[in-house]
């Protein structure tokens, strides 16, 4: 008998989560009884606001467990349409919303549509992890433009110029980012659109914490930057951060007619609907605003206060730098005057002091850390503790 088949190369090449593989380690530590302080969770540590609970019950109860329609229930279809308009001016029709089992499969489902095997996709770094495996799951090749925190992390019209070439299909824009929470502004964006729109590219325009920017900053919709950019501007938005909503597997996606039709048929034939009693859930989210604002407020205080003692507290270790970020929950400390590679600094982090952080090079950057602080205020006051100690050793 001959050994079975090698599998795919989709499975071969594809590199798992390493967030979710931290995370999980840590998770498994602390189960195991060990203290240890967690940075490394892409998930606020609240809990789902009960009003959005209570619908979900109700739609279980009340016997919504069978198949939706493909691209989401009508009803949460509309809302979200009705609070782009409200928030953005941003006006769709209902038929250009999907509902999606969460936003990554959002992205994913934007990329598959509009890129083709020999695109190329230009992933600004440090990205979210799951850009580019899912761009080469779709056949196009990543092309990464690295921005440093000296760039503040965001991307600029001449970098953005010079990565361009004859096969670049599709940039991937992510305001508030995940790992570093900066922030673009308005003119900055617009000065991206203008240069997508000249070489008729694509945006995915990745808006997952659009709700949590602080320091008084509005979130801007980049669809609504004209209507070219409009045409070209795949929105990916959803549940999870917001609403403190990860586990209910939620995402959203709004793009022109025909655009969204190709995600809900590509969606038809890889996930049917989003679990359909969740979606009740997030109808209650969007349609109960005065107890969704109340919470939102809540969880967004909380997140402000951490971030500016976190940020505080790391730029008072020797030998780290931090920008103070605008948005998100996370923060992205500069550890290489260490002169010790990201990867073994958490390796050694994690089993000398047992603080989980996520190395800069799983986000496409050598020399940082990920620290998220949707965590309680002890745990991070135990873990800045033990990172300062642990940075104190290395200098030694
Ligand atoms: C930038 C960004 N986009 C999209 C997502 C996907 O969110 P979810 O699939 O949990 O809705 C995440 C989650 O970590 C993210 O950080």
């Amino acid at each position: 008998m001959s050994a079975p088949h090698p599998l795919s190369v989709w499975a071969r090449n594809v590199s798992p989560s390493p967030t979710l593989a931290i995370d999980a380690k840590a998770k498994a530590m602390l189960a195991a009884g060990e203290d240890v302080c967690s940075f490394a969770a892409g998930e606020p540590d609240f809990d789902t606001p009960q009003f959005i609970k209570d619908a979900a019950i109700a739609a279980l109860q009340g016997g919504k467990t069978k198949y939706a329609p493909t691209p989401g229930i009508e009803p949460l279809r509309q809302a979200i349409a009705d609070r782009y308009a409200a928030e953005y001016g941003y006006k769709v029709a209902s038929s250009q919303v999907v509902v999606s089992p969460g936003g990554k499969y959002s992205c994913y489902l934007a990329i598959l549509a509009t890129c083709n095997p020999g695109d190329e996709v230009i992933v600004p770094a440090p990205y979210w992890v799951s850009y580019p495996e899912m761009v080469k799951l779709s056949g196009a090749t990543p092309k990464f433009v690295l921005c440093d925190d000296r760039a503040g992390f965001k991307l600029t019209p001449a970098l953005l110029g010079a990565a361009i070439t004859p096969k670049t299909k599709l940039v991937i824009l992510n305001s508030p980012s995940n790992p570093t929470g900066a922030v673009y502004t308005r003119a900055e964006l617009a000065a991206l659109a203008g240069v997508c729109v000249r070489h008729n590219l694509y945006v995915l325009a990745d808006e997952m914490y659009e709700h949590l920017i602080y320091d008084g900053n509005e979130p801007v919709n980049f669809a609504m930057l004209g209507a070219e950019v409009e045409k070209r501007t795949i929105t990916v938005a959803g549940f999870s951060k917001t609403y403190s909503m990860t586990g209910w597997r939620l995402g959203t996606l709004v793009a022109p007619a025909p655009i969204a039709k190709a995600c809900a048929e590509l969606q038809s034939q890889m996930s049917s609907n989003a679990t359909t009693f969740a979606q009740y859930g997030a109808l209650a989210a969007l349609q109960e605003k005065g107890r969704a604002v109340a919470a939102l407020a809540g969880m967004k205080a909380a997140f402000d206060r951490r971030r500016k003692h976190l940020h505080a507290e790391l730029n008072r270790i020797p030998g780290i730098t931090c920008l103070l970020a605008g948005g998100a929950f996370y923060l992205f400390p500069n550890i290489s005057s260490f002169g010790v590679k990201d990867v073994d600094f958490c390796a050694q982090l994690l089993e000398r002091e047992k603080v989980a952080a996520v190395p800069g090079s799983a986000f496409g950057a050598e020399g940082y850390l990920r620290l998220s602080y949707a965590t309680s205020d002890e745990m991070m006051r135990k873990g800045l503790e033990r990172l300062a100690r642990f940075c104190a050793g290395l200098r030694k």
